[in-house]
């Protein structure tokens, strides 16, 4: 089995404003600030024994305020010099629209600036930036205008869009204009375990085809303003299976498939690539958490690497380039993740065998960070570098220098 990659590959790391910037002005900065005494409290019946245990950070509402993060705002320069040594030829990162457009309709040119520097930065490293426009954090006027729920954020975030590709679209090749929308969404609206906190299937719907409609126009948009532009969203990508007798399991594991994909299929002509991100399988069983069956994270999810061939041969049928736009895991002694890497890896490089396009792969993540879906805070560890939040020192993990090595042979051995 041929275990090199195609020519050309891209190989890095991705990481989002709000979890590593320190220092944000959001949605989310206010929201975490009001709630952290709240979630620390609930730690004890949301997490298990062993996971209490090893990680009584949990227990400290100061886990939950994302405050100064990695400050990678300030220490980008030295944490591109790391993925330069890791040998990383590209980036993904998110631009922060609060800093951007603090006020509505306000634009801040210094801070326009600032990412033009941080672009710059990994194009003199050799790296390609990937840049994500919404990732999930919001300026606190947009929530005030009622967010995604409310017809008017459409205009809104292409104001913000058309904006940002007049000013950086001679330094940026590959946008995402969208993470993750059904997981933002998901936690945002449906569980409202996470801002906006809105619980309801009516305030859902609407912000899920606002969000819908806005990629698509903003796709449209950005291709008028530069037509050489690649531009597709990052999808949460979970392979639906199923333990339940044929036919039933496989008739709810894709009825389930099917509302996953929506967003993807309903924009597949405004796609130029399609950016998956790849944790763990979704598993529809009637005997209670299955999920959690077999190897785990330290966040209890499972580690499932022949998932990433599985996903790659259901997107196989959209006929797209395809990147992985995040996959990794939390694994805070490291004991895990070099095999995670290479195992997934392998079969990631099956898929291509098999004919599907994969041009790149962005480990999740760079740094440790605030890990924000469903607001777990700094105790999940998913980085290749390591940071101590108390001095800001960062340390490469072992990971980090496997990862290194076959990206040096742009493959496994
Ligand atoms: C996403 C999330 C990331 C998470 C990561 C691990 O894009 O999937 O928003 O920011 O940190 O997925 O859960």
């Amino acid at each position: 089995m041929e275990h090199r990659f195609p020519e050309g590959f891209l190989w890095g790391a991705a990481t989002a404003s709000h979890q590593v910037e320190g220092n944000t002005h959001n949605n989310w900065s206010e929201w975490e600030k009001k709630n952290a005494e709240r979630l620390a409290g609930e730690a004890k019946t949301k997490f298990a024994g062993w996971q209490q245990e090893k990680f009584p950070e949990m227990f400290n509402p100061q886990n939950y305020i994302s405050g100064r993060a990695c400050d990678h705002y300030n220490l980008y320069e030295k944490d591109f010099d790391l993925a330069k040594s890791g040998g990383h030829n590209a980036h993904r990162f998110s631009i922060e629209w609060s800093r951007i457009e603090p006020e509505e309709g306000r634009f801040d040119q210094k801070e326009i600036e600032h990412y033009r520097k941080v672009i710059l930065a990994l194009r003199e490293r050799g790296i390609e930036p990937f840049v994500t426009l919404w990732h999930w954090t919001e300026p606190i006027w947009f929530q005030e205008l009622g967010g995604w729920d409310s017809a008017r954020s459409i205009n809104c975030f292409l104001r913000f869009v058309e904006k940002i590709t007049i000013e950086l679209k001679d330094e940026v090749k590959f946008w995402i204009v969208i993470n993750e929308p059904n997981v933002g969404l998901g936690f945002g609206y449906l569980k409202g375990s996470q801002p906006p906190a809105k619980k309801g299937l009516f305030k859902f719907l609407p912000a899920y085809f606002n969000m819908l409609k806005a990629y698509k126009m903003a796709y449209r948009l950005i291709h008028q303003i530069d037509s050489q532009a690649k531009v597709g969203f990052a999808h949460s990508f979970s392979p639906c299976e199923s333990d339940i007798m044929w036919p039933f399991g496989r008739i709810a594991a894709s009825i389930a498939e099917f509302f996953e994909n929506f967003f993807l299929s309903s924009s597949k002509k405004q796609l130029d690539f399609i950016g998956c991100n790849y944790y763990s399988r979704f598993m529809i069983s009637l005997k209670g958490n299955n999920f959690q069956k077999g190897e785990i994270s330290d966040l209890g999810w499972e580690i499932y690497p022949q998932g990433m061939y599985i996903a790659m041969l259901r997107l196989k049928k959209y006929d797209l380039p395809i990147y992985i736009t995040e996959n990794g895991l939390a694994d805070a002694d490291d004991s895990r993740r070099p095999e995670f890497i290479r195992e997934h890896l392998k079969w990631l490089r099956k898929s291509i065998n098999e004919g599907v396009d994969v041009k790149g792969y962005f480990h999740w993540s760079l740094l440790d960070n605030y890990e924000f879906p469903d607001v777990r805070g700094f105790w999940p560890r998913f980085g290749l570098i390591e940071i101590d939040y108390k001095t800001l020192e960062r340390k490469p993990r072992e990971s980090f220098y496997a990862y290194k090595k076959i990206i040096e042979n742009n493959g496994l051995e």
